[in-house]
């Protein structure tokens, strides 16, 4: 893969129509994902269902780049390519996931904060080699019951700021992503004010340990109500509080913002998404890192079954197409 600035590898990211595609579950994630249909987790499966994405007809027409598990980016297609050589000649720029996953804080009340920054300089050394040119690291914030604790912000955006240093340092564009979940019974206004507490803590960190901001896209969740909540916010409320949110936080020399899906549903993600990037212009790109709100209907149509494959990539350009849409602020209510 040809040499190419972190800056504009960044934009490329994010250029209009295109976002990124998260196919980077860890091989315990896949699992859960497997058992909704009844497919055995090996790694056959898993690369064969990774690479019905990868190879869908114009894919690479809505996806800008795909976020890989370590597993995938070792892997070899069917047709003896590697993986990331697959998706280059695709048009799809690799990535890789290099947390090792959300573990529990030390003397906190059930909190996580997310590890893998021993080695990880030596890792993403290797990852460059292996043809990775932007990577992800995923913190965890959970709203409940006076939670999140200013100890676990603090403590997951200085790592989050770590890792993005390092990445840098490697020639690699980091996807800074704190994510405050969906799960449980908070308000739309609970969201807004802990995403705003981390972003802040975010920021300030990535300052302090002087992360480019030119050089890297930040990956939040969108504004919304708890997923028990008895009042959900609709579209209009959620476009307004995030971008509000994002303006009290994010600096304008961050070249994108790409969104996690979170347990939307797909419709539910598109629309919000759709709804955000109809409300006029911003200093950042507005775009998508979506996991499930992409594949959830392909992965109910595979069915682990080769005679599903063509049905499956189907429903998966599909929901490419529609969040390709949103991501313009071009879908109608009739189209998704
Ligand atoms: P979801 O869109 O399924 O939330 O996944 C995105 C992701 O990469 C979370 O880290």
């Amino acid at each position: 893969m040809t040499e190419i600035l972190m800056e504009d590898l960044a934009l490329q990211l994010v250029e209009r129509s295109k976002g990124i595609l998260a196919a980077d579950e860890s091989t315990g994630t896949i699992k859960k994902r497997f058992d909704t249909i009844g497919v055995e987790n090996t790694e056959e499966n898993r690369r064969d269902y990774r690479e019905m994405l990868f190879t869908a007809k114009g894919v690479s027409d809505y996806i800008s780049g795909a976020i890989l598990y370590d597993e995938t980016l070792r892997q070899q297609a069917s047709d003896g390519r590697s993986i990331p050589q697959l998706l280059e000649e695709q048009g799809i720029i690799p990535g890789i996931k290099v947390d090792m996953g959300a573990k529990p804080l030390a003397f906190s009340d059930g909190e996580k904060v997310t590890e893998g920054l021993d080695g990880l300089r030596e890792r993403l050394a290797d990852y460059y080699q292996l043809g990775a040119r932007f990577a992800k690291w995923r913190a965890v914030i959970e709203i409940n019951d006076g939670l999140p604790s200013t100890y676990c912000i603090e403590t997951n955006a200085h790592a989050l700021a770590r890792y993005a240093a390092l990445c840098q340092e490697a020639n690699i564009v980091p996807i800074v992503e704190p994510e405050v979940l969906m799960d449980g019974f908070h308000s739309i206004d609970e969201c807004y004010a802990v995403t705003e507490t981390a972003l802040k803590s975010v920021f300030d960190e990535l300052y302090k340990q002087r992360v480019v901001l030119e050089q890297m896209l930040l990956k939040p969740n969108m504004i919304v109500s708890g997923l028990q909540c008895p009042e959900q916010a609709e579209e209009d409320e959620v476009s307004a509080k995030t971008i509000y949110c994002f303006e009290q936080t994010v600096p304008a020399s961050v070249p994108g913002i790409v969104f996690l899906s979170g347990g939307q549903s797909e419709e539910q993600a598109t629309a919000n998404l759709n709804k955000i990037n109809q409300s006029g212009s911003h200093p950042w790109e507005l775009s998508y890192s979506f996991g499930r709100a992409l594949q959830t209907s392909a992965l109910s149509t595979w069915q682990g079954k080769k005679e599903n494959v063509d049905a499956a990539q189907a429903a998966f350009i599909k929901r490419c197409k529609l969040t390709s849409l949103a991501r313009d602020g071009e879908l109608s209510e009739e189209t998704n």
